[in-house]
């Protein structure tokens, strides 16, 4: 990283500014313009980050390195050296000018990044959306990948990998995938994915969802998938990042930077990236034209509903003093919340170093049932959709075993508030959205948990933003 002029020995690798080099990225670099001015006098002052968010404040300028890249200053002197000579490495390292602000990067009014992250989500789930979703035409247009859309619809199965929350996005848009596709639709964790040497074919579409596009384990998968010929497909949220270059086409999600270790902003957008993608291959369904202008229709009322959700805060608030010195928490629901489940158990773990369960509530019956006492906290979700009469079942089951969950249910529903005096109401959306509304309020119960417990929010222990090992 340099922040004015570099006097560069240039060793083995060529130094220069975007726009010379050989054609890189796959997902242009939109965000970035390139620029070098050589200005002999200056002084240079060199920060080495693994995020160029990390630098912002100090240069917009920054050299993104490659796998096996060693940089090294000496004497006020940048050289780039590869660990092998390799004559197929036909990259230059180019200087690239960030377009990142930097109120992105800064917390604002709120105590922690992962706060400020939580409250920017009616914003950035718009900011998915635009110029892509035309509501008065009903038009979906995703340019990353418009080009590649007949060679998908044709092809074998759709394949989601990717890990933590960006697995769980996936698993939030499978059924929609599968209702709007009418493809078998895999979704795989990268290591597990990896670890069973999965069968892949030339005919498989494989997306890989990631926020950081810098994951080891999902650029592994991405890697073996591309050796065997499937087309690749890269949801991020970082532009120029390995998984963005690495893919044949691909969709940014535009979430903004997150700074925060545990992922919230992403993935909500990596959500509805994916709704997107649903809709756009549907586009010629006449059977599903119904369906199709129901989902848009929500998209549109999207913001303001989690306007709506963000509003229940000191009531989550409430709650979490309710519940930040059990020892754990169970998350259950099934459908189209059964992401949320996990993903709020996630949150619960990553943050507040609690046991927390995201409970499948079908399964309630095969083992976790066992746990249910008056004791144990329990979270449900119970909404107005098609599994609500079995959602309704697991409810009755666990009040039965003296649980006392607290509700996540439709806004005046009172037949389901009445069996718990614990309640959260959210807005009334379709069904396939309603996992957006569903996280936020276990986004914000994990991060007010953590407060009350002390832990450092924007760093838990033993986590990182970005996992670069396997
Ligand atoms: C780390 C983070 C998680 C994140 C996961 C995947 O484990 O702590 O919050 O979900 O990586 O990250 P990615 O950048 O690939 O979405």
């Amino acid at each position: 990283m340099n922040a004015t002029q570099p006097k560069y020995k240039i060793n083995e690798l060529d130094i220069r500014p975007h726009g010379q080099s050989r054609e890189l990225p796959v997902l242009p670099r939109s965000e970035s313009t390139s620029e070098f001015m050589p200005l002999e006098e200056k002084e240079v002052e060199y920060f080495f980050a693994s995020d160029a968010s990390a630098v912002i404040e100090h240069t917009n300028r920054v050299i993104y390195l490659e796998d096996d890249d060693v940089a090294a200053v000496r004497d006020g002197t940048l050289s780039i050296h590869r660990l092998k000579k390799s004559l197929d490495d036909p990259h230059a390292r180019e200087i690239t000018t960030l377009k990142m602000e930097i109120q992105q990067i800064m917390k604002g009014n709120y105590d922690y990044f992962m706060q400020k992250e939580i409250f920017e989500q009616p914003d950035s789930v718009v900011n998915t959306m635009r110029g892509r979703v035309r509501f008065d035409g009903n038009a979906i247009v995703l340019g990353g990948i418009k080009d590649y859309i007949p060679e998908i619809k044709r092809c074998r199965r759709l394949m989601l990998i990717g890990c933590g929350t960006s697995y769980h996005s996936a698993v939030a848009t499978r059924q929609l995938l599968e209702e709007l596709t009418e493809l078998p639709v895999m979704v795989e964790l990268a290591s597990d994915f990896l670890d069973r040497n999965t069968p892949i074919f030339r005919d498989d579409v494989c997306f890989f969802i990631s926020q950081s596009g810098e994951t080891a384990d999902t650029l592994m998968a991405l890697r073996y998938c591309k050796q065997r010929g499937a087309l690749i497909v890269g949801i991020t949220n970082t532009v120029g990042s390995s998984i963005c270059r690495e893919s044949h086409c691909g969709v940014h999600i535009n979430a903004g930077p997150e700074i925060g270790v545990a992922s919230t902003k992403a993935y909500t957008s990596q959500f509805i990236s994916l709704v997107m993608f649903a809709l756009v291959m549907s586009e010629d369904r006449l059977s599903l034209q119904q369906r199709r202008l129901e989902i848009l229709q929500a998209l549109s009322k999207l913001a303001d509903q989690i306007r709506d959700v963000l509003q229940l805060d000191s009531k989550v608030q409430e709650l979490a003093k309710d519940l930040y010195q059990h020892k754990s928490l169970l998350i259950m629901g099934r459908g189209y919340n059964f992401a949320t489940c996990l993903e709020g158990a996630l949150k619960v773990k990553e943050l507040t170093y609690m046991h927390s369960e995201g409970i499948m509530a079908g399964e309630l019956k095969h083992g976790p049932l066992a746990l249910v006492d008056d004791s144990m906290p329990v979270l449900m979700i119970v909404l107005r959709d098609p599994v609500y009469v079995k959602c309704m079942n697991a409810l009755q089951q666990v009040t039965s075993r003296k649980g006392c969950p607290i509700i996540i249910c439709e806004e005046g529903d009172e037949e389901t508030k009445a069996f718990s005096s614990r309640h959260l109401e959210i807005p009334r959306t379709v069904d396939c959205l309603q996992g957006i509304l569903t996280v936020i309020p276990m986004q914000l119960l994990s991060y007010h948990i953590a407060v009350l417990r002390g832990c450092d929010v924007d760093c838990p222990r033993n986590l990182a933003k970005s996992v670069t090992v396997e």
